[in-house]
């Protein structure tokens, strides 16, 4: 069967059947597609929905329920905002709005060059310094509008 596919087809065969039959072989599997492609191939979930005897619509939600999992690849940057009450009640629902703004996409989107990801995220531990936000993995405090001029702009 593997003999007709490309080289990246291949390994995203590899890596879904690699867990088939194995206690939590779907979030593995779902992981290990996330890791290597960077998001999760529409084109993917028949063929996880055959490997683990589930439904399509099983496969997608466990897609939609989890954030690690993303249907599209993100930006080389990703920046994730604090939504959450503590965060709100100092404004970060004003400074996602700017930040939207500066970048010219939505909630979720992505730069249409690909350098940017902006996502929400509820509470980051940071609740006595917010607003907060989460850049490349990295905790930031009292965050503001400022933050995302560098984002904005070219880095060419
Ligand atoms: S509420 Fe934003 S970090 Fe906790």
């Amino acid at each position: 069967m593997a003999e007709n596919l490309s080289q990246s087809q291949r390994v995203n065969h590899d890596l879904i059947t690699a867990h088939v039959g194995e206690v939590g072989g779907l979030m593995r599997a779902l992981n290990a597609l996330q890791e290597h492609d960077g998001y999760i191939d529409a084109a993917n979930v028949p063929k996880l929905a055959k490997a683990f005897n589930i439904t399509k619509a099983e496969v997608k939600g466990v897609i939609s329920f989890y954030d690690d999992f993303t249907r599209a690849p993100k930006g080389k940057h990703v920046i994730r905002i604090c939504q959450a009450e503590a965060c709100q009640a100092v404004g970060s629902r004003a400074l996602t709005a700017a930040a939207l703004e500066k970048l010219g996409i939505g909630l979720g989107e992505t730069t249409p060059d690909g350098r940017v990801t902006v996502e929400a995220v509820y509470c980051l531990g940071l609740c006595a310094s917010g607003p907060a936000a989460m850049v490349d993995g990295e905790l930031k405090g009292r965050v503001t509008a400022g933050l995302f001029d560098a984002f904005a702009e070219d880095e060419a």
